[in-house]
């Protein structure tokens, strides 16, 4: 057990994970995950400082990882730097201090586009989807750097968001705010990344929505999808996570697997209502 990095991971609890199959890439995926180093972070945002164009930092030292094919989740208050963390991590925020590394790689020159080409998906907290269009325009538009054919993935999605077929002939904006959540991950998905980050997914959702988005979510992690996510449910969200960051005032207040930080006092009296 002591060898295995991943001996405890919460999204290994039987009663959330269906069958602990966990990794077995998507027979599209080409096997990239397995190229991916053991025991060292796939993506990491390493003490990032930065804010907004001139403005103050928004950042002060930030340090956000995720290993191969685990789910890492950033919690804390409103303001904390959640967003904009993510952002930098994607390369919409220049940072003034710190570096991304990317499967070993440093991607922090990079543009967001060219991120994509290396793997990286971003659903954006707010704006995330193409209402005027129809759920499989988006999906369309979410292959823009692919030239292959992308209609194995489109089923794939629609296998994973059964009512996204249904419903793929009509405008986005028509559907609800939990299918539009699908619409905006499937969006994602469509460039095959490697990790998927995600900014809030259940934000203004109902609770049985947001159960059943969280299974999505750990089914997409299951095909080897390394996943960072945003999440303001703070308690269902570390639950899944194998990692947990609460970030407070742009820098790491806690850190730990997702069960660690469900079971420290003060996390819990001050993040997640005692
Ligand atoms: N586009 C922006 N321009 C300037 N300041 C921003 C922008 N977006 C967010 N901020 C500021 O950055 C801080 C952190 O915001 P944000 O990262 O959105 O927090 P969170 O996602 O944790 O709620 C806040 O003070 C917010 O006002
Ligand atoms: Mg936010």
């Amino acid at each position: 057990m002591s060898g295995d990095p991943y001996s405890a991971r919460g999204n290994r609890d039987r009663s959330i994970t269906r069958d602990g199959a966990r990794g077995t890439p998507l027979p599209e995926a080409d096997g990239r995950t397995e190229a991916v180093a053991p025991g060292q972070p796939y993506l990491i945002g390493e003490a990032m400082t930065g804010g907004y164009g001139k403005g103050a930092d928004i950042l002060h030292g930030c340090t956000i990882s995720v290993d191969p094919g685990e789910i890492a989740v950033i919690v804390g208050p409103n303001g904390a730097g959640k967003s904009t963390a993510m952002k930098a991590i994607f390369g919409m925020l220049s940072l003034r201090e710190g570096r991304v590394l990317l499967d070993g790689q440093d991607i922090t020159g990079l543009s967001p586009q060219e991120r994509v080409v290396q793997g990286m998906g971003f659903v954006p907290q707010t704006h995330n989807i193409f209402t005027s269009m129809t759920v499989e325009e988006n999906l369309e538009m979410g292959a823009f750097i692919r030239r292959d054919d992308i209609s194995v993935t489109m089923a794939q999605i629609y296998e994973l968001f059964p009512i996204l077929k249904d419903k793929r002939r009509q405008a986005a904006g028509e559907l609800s705010g939990g299918q539009r959540q699908q619409v905006a991950v499937g969006r994602a998905l469509m460039t095959k990344p490697k990790v998927l980050m995600l900014d809030e997914p259940t934000a203004g959702v109902s609770p049985i929505v947001m159960d059943e988005l969280f299974d999505r979510i750990i089914e997409v992690a299951r095909t080897g999808i390394t996943i960072l996510m945003v999440e303001q449910n703070a308690r269902q969200a570390l639950e899944i996570a194998d990692k947990g960051y609460v970030l407070v005032q742009g820098g790491n207040a806690h850190t730990g697997t997702g069960r660690e930080l469900l079971a420290d006092p003060q996390v819990r009296r001050s993040f997640l209502g005692g």
